[in-house]
């Protein structure tokens, strides 16, 4: 399984980068503007930033809703970095900027996908990665995790090579449910990956060794 992680503030990105487990970032323009950032060359700069700050992917958001820009738009991304992968909303123009970039070799993330019909479709035009939004369905009182189990089988059914990237991760227990149904990547929050670390017999089992290798020194 991949971790990325769902920002687009380099502190954060490094740090989770210097724990070596680290594969790739997602960003998406609510992250982008938090940052602060104003105009497309401060943006595009972020993004080459991030690249140089990781290894593996970084996903970078098309802001045009037309199938001609977001060609346009989503060229210029790729063109900044190799690790670029162009991130484009699942809509019937998307879904045709996907089958476009997939012909030219540019790698994609089909986003904002909340339905095995879309995830599907996706997969058709050739997406890299198709991003599920598990935290905001379950924020409606849906299954989130269930739709990824059905993205999961329907695309092992035709072995399909789209990457399923689970978003919208919202806490720890979201990470390791999406571990058991086999999504191959989950995007979220620093505060996600670290609770993966934690247990309190953890705590307690180092306090009583360190103790007792204090017993150990003459
Ligand atoms: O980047 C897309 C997704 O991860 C957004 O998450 O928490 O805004 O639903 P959230």
């Amino acid at each position: 399984m991949e971790f990325f992680i769902d920002t687009a503030d380099l502190e954060q990105i490094k740090q989770a980068s210097s724990w070596g487990i680290l594969d790739g970032v997602t960003t998406n323009p609510t992250l982008v503007s938090k940052e602060g950032l104003r105009g497309a060359k401060a943006i595009e700069q972020r993004y080459v930033d991030i690249c140089n700050s990781v290894t593996g992917a970084v996903s970078a958001e098309v802001l045009s809703t037309a199938f001609s820009d977001m060609v346009a738009e989503g060229e210029k991304l790729a063109s900044l970095h190799e690790q670029i992968v162009v991130k484009v909303p699942m809509t019937a123009d998307g879904i045709k900027a996907i089958a476009y970039f997939n012909s030219k070799g540019i790698r994609t993330n089909c986003t904002l996908v909340f339905s095995v019909g879309q995830a599907l479709i996706a997969a058709k035009a050739g997406a890299t990665y198709v991003s599920p939004f598990l935290g905001r369905l379950d924020d409606i009182a849906t299954d989130g995790l269930n739709l990824i189990s059905e993205i999961r089988l329907i695309y092992d059914n035709y072995r399909f090579r789209t990457k399923i990237l689970a978003a919208s991760i919202r806490s720890t227990m979201h990470i390791i449910n999406c571990a058991k149904v086999g999504a191959d990547v989950i995007t979220g929050p620093l505060s996600a990956m670290q609770g993966l670390l934690k247990h309190p017999l953890t705590d307690s089992g180092l306090e009583k060794f360190l103790l007792d290798a204090r017993k150990l020194t003459p």
